[in-house]
């Protein structure tokens, strides 16, 4: 007989692409099939934010209530799921996460690396509610703040808490919210709006996508504040059409809530009246910026326009309008129920509260996490993230995406707030988080983030259009050998001009890591320059393998093996590397009884 249990099946983008509504479905039929249906109960959640173990399991039951986290579960596995783990009570093994380095099976995310130091406040529900279902969300004091906002707070004190929480915006800026509110609650004109910015252009960035998934009505709850708190009725979630299953999901807690009656007319029995209406953007990066955005909302092209005025005074068809990112928004009912106060106490002085990163590159962890505000860089990398594999070294990490910059290993232990960030050359941005081991070019990094940004300048001013243009030509040349000897003091030029005349903060970031880069690794970029090197051995034109044809046997060994037939020529003519097709794996230089090929 089978012990009552609550089954949560991740249905996040990346468990949903690889096995997660197969898993369900297949759950559903053997529960059904062992007539299970009264004892435990099924449900689909958002992301975890371990996706890179994904599809992911947790089983709670009385006896076990931190929950068994089975990770990688395919279809295949549910029988044994359901035999083993449901009916016979026994665990099963195979499917624990093995910590990295010790090897220890852990059953109880609570218990592994990457759950234990967090501290998960945006997040709070992702992974843990069915993301949709109003009652759920009310069962974790959903729509409560809202309640209490409406029927015990005038606006003014609803500003006030949130200025007492210190919370600043998550979207990249760092801007203070209650501020914000403070002067579009002030500012003249009406109507007044308020647009929760869902666009999320930074590559690797998800966490945004993962809260509208996984917890969409923590968003709307948070707008309803907003728009009481500033006097708006009506709000837009923009967000990019690469993400439908938070817009499906979106609309259907939209639904949900004004079914339930806490969006519409006289929400909580008071005279606020109150709705949300999503708007879909193309998914080009500047439409993140928040002009660019009200233009795209508008229905016009999402160019930026130079600031001020701000749309605090002048946003949405001129009228005042504030702007949040989702996970600020995420932030706001838990300080509205908590008290500013509590917010304010998390974290360091001027950075409170949280923050999510997504966590990427060479590392064992990788997926979202949230902690508070002023952990350490190394905390993140070794606590959370379990280290660096094969025993590489740390190189750098990258953070706040293209705009954002690369720290060296004497910054492992800087805290991550927005202001110690900012003194180092980087930033907070929307919590990207890159990274690097000892095999990886810097110049190549930056070139990446380059050619990122300047193909997604929307081309209105001339910085912005053409220098960062020229910037990626200069760092071509460096990466191809081909750099003239005084390029390093030209790109370093060139980087600080676009940065005070460039018209918006694409533009004005887009040389951080170049500079970022420079100012940590610049002997990396002299050995490119001067000596024609890539260190890193990853600018192919710098770091080919060769063969010293005087004294190669033409024995043929490094053709045989080569495993993308990047080596020509036969036993008569001898042999020479094709740099073209060359994939820099040594293995020919391993297996040459010779001795004969080198890297160069
Ligand atoms: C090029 C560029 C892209 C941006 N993309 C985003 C984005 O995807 N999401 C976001 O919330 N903010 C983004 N921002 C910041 C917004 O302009 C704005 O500051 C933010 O949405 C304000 O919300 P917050 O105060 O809650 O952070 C971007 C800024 C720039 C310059
Ligand atoms: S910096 Fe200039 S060209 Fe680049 S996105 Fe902004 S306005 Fe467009
Ligand atoms: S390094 Fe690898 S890819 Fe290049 S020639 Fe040798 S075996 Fe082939
Ligand atoms: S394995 Fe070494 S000796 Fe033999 S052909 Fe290749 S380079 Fe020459
Ligand atoms: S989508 Fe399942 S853990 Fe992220």
């Amino acid at each position: 007989m089978a012990a009552e249990a609550e089954v949560l099946v991740c249905s996040g983008t990346s468990c949903f692409s690889s096995g997660g509504p197969d898993i369900y479905q297949n759950l559903v039929e053997k529960i059904e099939k062992r007539g299970l249906t009264e004892e435990i109960s099924l449900v689909q959640t958002g992301c975890f934010g371990f996706c890179e173990k994904g599809p992911i399991v947790v089983i709670y039951q009385e006896d076990n209530p931190g929950g068994t986290f089975y990770c990688q579960v395919e279809s295949e596995d549910v029988q044994q799921i359901v035999e083993e783990h449901l009916i016979e009570g026994k665990i099963i093994e195979d499917l624990l996460y093995e910590e990295p380095g010790s090897g220890h099976k852990v059953r109880e995310y609570e218990n592994m690396g990457f759950y234990k130091y967090q501290q998960r406040i945006a997040l709070r529900n992702c992974g843990l509610i069915e993301p949709h279902n109003i009652r759920e969300y009310i069962a974790r004091d959903g729509y409560r703040a809202l309640g209490k906002a409406l029927t015990e707070m005038t606006p003014e004190e609803v500003i006030d808490e949130v200025k007492t929480s210190k919370l600043r915006g998550r979207g990249g800026g760092g801007f203070p919210t209650g501020v914000k509110w403070e002067l579009a609650k002030a500012a003249e004109g009406s109507p007044k709006f308020i647009i929760c910015n869902a666009d999320e252009g930074d590559p690797g960035a998800f966490m945004d996508r993962s809260i509208l998934e996984g917890d969409p009505h923590s968003v709307i709850e948070g707008l309803a504040l907003g728009g009481y708190a500033i006097g708006a009725n009506q709000a837009y979630v923009y967000v990019r059409a690469e993400y439908p299953l938070a817009v499906d999901r979106l609309e259907k807690a939209i639904k949900l809530a004004k079914e339930l009656g806490v969006l519409g007319e006289n929400i909580f029995d008071s005279d606020f009246d109150f709705n949300v209406e999503i708007r879909v953007g193309a998914g080009a990066f500047v439409c993140g910026e928040e002009t660019a955005l009200i233009h795209s909302v508008q229905g016009d092209r999402g160019d930026p326009r130079g600031k001020p005025p701000y749309p605090a005074n002048e946003g949405l068809w001129d009228q005042p309008t504030v702007i949040n990112n989702v996970e600020t928004l995420a932030n706001i009912p838990q300080i509205i129920l908590n008290g500013g106060n509590w917010f304010s106490h998390i974290g360091i002085d001027e950075s409170t509260g949280t923050k999510v990163f997504a966590l990427a590159g060479d590392i064992y962890n990788t997926g979202l996490i949230e902690v508070p505000m002023g952990t350490t860089l190394r905390e993140i990398i070794f606590n959370l993230g379990g280290g660096i594999p094969d025993n590489k070294e740390f190189k750098a990490a990258q953070t706040g995406g293209p705009s954002g910059g690369c720290l060296p290993k004497d910054k492992l232990d800087i805290s991550m707030d927005y202001d110690s960030l900012l003194e180092v050359g980087s930033m907070m941005g929307s919590g990207g988080l890159i990274v690097m081991d000892e095999d990886t070019c810097m110049v190549d990094v930056a070139r990446f983030y380059l050619d990122f940004t300047q193909d997604e300048a929307c081309g209105k001013c001339t910085p912005g259009r053409v220098g960062t243009k020229r910037l990626l030509e200069m760092l071509n040349r460096i990466v191809n050998g081909e750099a003239e000897e005084n390029i390093l003091d030209k790109l370093e030029a060139l980087c600080h001009e676009i940065k005070k005349t460039a018209l918006c903060g694409l533009g004005q970031s887009a040389p951080n890591p170049i500079l970022s880069t420079l100012k940590y690794f610049r002997d990396e970029y002299e050995a490119h320059v001067f000596d024609k090197y890539c260190p890193a051995g990853v600018c192919k034109e710098l770091s080919g393998y060769k063969i010293d044809e005087d004294a190669c046997e033409a024995c043929g060994v490094c053709k045989e093996k080569c495993p993308v037939s990047a080596i020509i020529g036969d036993k008569e003519e001898g042999y020479e590397i094709d740099p073209e097709i060359c994939e820099s794996c040594g293995i020919c230089e391993e297996e040459c009884p010779y001795e004969v090929i080198t890297r160069g």
